[in-house]
């Protein structure tokens, strides 16, 4: 069994992601590549950790129109990266396309949707047009990413006993906002522990700051891989 913790290279440059990845091996995690670090340092570095063995999540959160969205999803695949994300409000359409252009691809990304932005509020959520108690809303986009095909969503681990009653056991709930019991919160509001959410049913935990700010990242990693019976 491969571990269930990916690791959020939240840094600035790959020189701070490399020295940091540096003394960890491929069955001790998964990484996660966001916006930030594939800004600065691009799709090489990704090829990179995966040829290092890793697998890697490319955070992009695509949302476009079908075609683009399929395109870009095709060149991540190009990449090697384990999963890639879509954002679900983008339509049925868009993922369905998205799905449909890692058909062809050997070996094909994991492919789950981002439904409601967890900085979403009520009251944001009703400025954009969305009546809907936020909740509701996070059930019906992450019902219609499991009806185009999509392997998952990206979830609050408040969401996740509620998604996986609703999807099923083979729907991937992969959950940030886990704080290891007795760690900072940061700017996190609503966490749980790790073994709070494997116990709500999620497939994977997304964790940073714990982690990579942490004096032995290396001991933190173990105890969380513990947590999650791994
Ligand atoms: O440092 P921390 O553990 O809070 O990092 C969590 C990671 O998960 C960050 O990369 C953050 O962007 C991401 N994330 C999140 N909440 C979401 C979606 C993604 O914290 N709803």
């Amino acid at each position: 069994m491969s571990s269930r913790l990916i690791i959020a290279l939240d840094f600035g440059t790959a020189e701070q992601a490399l020295a940091f990845v540096e003394p960890l091996a491929p069955a001790q995690c998964k990484l996660k590549v966001g916006f930030e670090l594939f800004v600065a340092a691009g799709p090489e570095f990704v090829r990179q950790l995966v040829q290092r063995g890793f697998d890697v999540f490319l955070d992009l959160k695509f949302h476009d129109i079908p075609n683009t969205v399929a395109s870009a999803c095709k060149a991540a695949a190009g990449l090697g990266v384990w999963m890639i994300n879509v954002h679900a409000v983008g339509g049925a359409k868009m993922m369905a396309a998205a799905r449909e252009a890692l058909q062809d691809v050997a070996n094909p990304p994991k492919l789950i949707a981002v439904t409601v932005l967890t900085s979403m509020d009520k009251a944001q959520l009703q400025s954009t047009g969305v009546a809907a108690e936020p909740m509701q809303q996070v059930q019906h986009l992450a019902q219609l990413a499991a009806s185009s095909g999509l392997d998952g969503v990206v979830c609050s681990a408040q969401e996740a006993a509620m998604l996986r009653a609703a999807l099923g056991q083979d729907f991937l709930l992969v959950t940030p906002g886990i704080r290891p019991a007795g760690s900072d919160q940061g700017d996190q509001s609503r966490v749980m522990t790790p073994v709070q959410a494997r116990e709500a049913g999620v497939s994977y935990v997304v964790v940073g700051r714990p982690i990579t700010q942490a004096p032995n990242p290396l001991a933190v990693i173990a105890q969380i891989n513990a947590n999650l019976g791994f």
